[in-house]
């Protein structure tokens, strides 16, 4: 049986003393809900606070990115060994926002993952169809493509420590979420591209998350669906009442 995991990224929002609030409100909130893993993605800067203040709570953090070099002439990047040592369980890799704005391709995201398991790091791994491609009836491909590429050359073993993210990018912060049956169908066909690639055992094991406007008003129908195995939220994780809500969808 797969766990859910709720994991919320917070984007570029929270300051380290908004992060130890916000996690001192959270944490008596979603206490023994253990049917699930929490997980909050923060800014790099936040992470510190958000260690200190999740500390012996359910509550897990992770980043938002992680650079695939392990030192370096890189200014303005960050190590997988640097999150790593501070104590981040979790990296967000290849969110469509990086993909979008910041010239992330399966190539680095590729890299970055090997990065980031190789210190020790779960990986929340991003990938999805934009609006175009699923109007043109090739979201199937896409995502098959993506997952391929995302995860070449990582050992079936590292899998453990790898979760996919399926988020349609068409409904990223737009308020518009895939139907529980789209979220269903797309997250099997990432299963099945594992399947293919690394087993059924794996596929099987795989925790496949659904994201693109998850809230407390759509989770439970959407967590109710076989392949959804979780969620990457957004808006929703930045109000503690909101996750929590969520938190509770998993647990039900
Ligand atoms: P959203 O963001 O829930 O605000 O749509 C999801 C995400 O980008 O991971």
């Amino acid at each position: 049986m797969r766990r859910y995991v709720i994991a919320g990224n917070w984007k570029m929002n929270m300051t380290p003393a908004a992060t130890r609030k916000f996690i001192t409100e959270l944490a008596p909130m979603v206490a023994g809900k253990d049917k699930c893993d929490i997980v909050l993605c923060v800014p790099y800067v936040d992470l510190a606070a958000a260690i200190e203040a999740a500390k012996g709570t359910n509550i897990k953090i992770g980043a938002e990115n992680v650079h695939f070099e392990k030192s370096g002439a890189y200014t303005g990047e960050i190590s997988a060994e640097m999150l790593s040592e501070i104590g981040t369980e979790y990296v967000i890799i290849g969110h469509s926002e990086r993909r979008q704005y910041f010239g992330e391709t399966d190539a680095t995201v590729n890299l970055r993952t090997k990065a980031a398991l190789a210190a020790g790091l779960k990986v929340i791994l991003c990938l999805g169809e934009v609006k175009d491609e699923r109007l043109a009836g090739i979201t199937d491909e896409v995502v098959a493509m993506q997952t391929k590429l995302d995860l070449a050359g990582i050992e079936k073993e590292d899998l453990k420590n790898v979760i996919i993210a399926y988020e349609p990018v068409w409904a990223i912060g737009t308020g518009l979420t895939a139907t529980p049956e789209q979220a269903d169908e797309t997250c099997g066909v990432i299963r099945k591209t594992v399947a293919a690639l690394y087993g059924e055992d794996a596929a099987e094991a795989m925790i496949i998350q659904y994201g693109g406007s998850m809230n407390d008003g759509n989770a439970k129908e959407l967590l109710a669906k076989v392949n959804v195995d979780g969620g990457l939220i957004g808006g929703a994780s930045l109000k503690t009442d909101k996750f929590t809500a969520i938190v509770d969808a998993a647990n039900a």
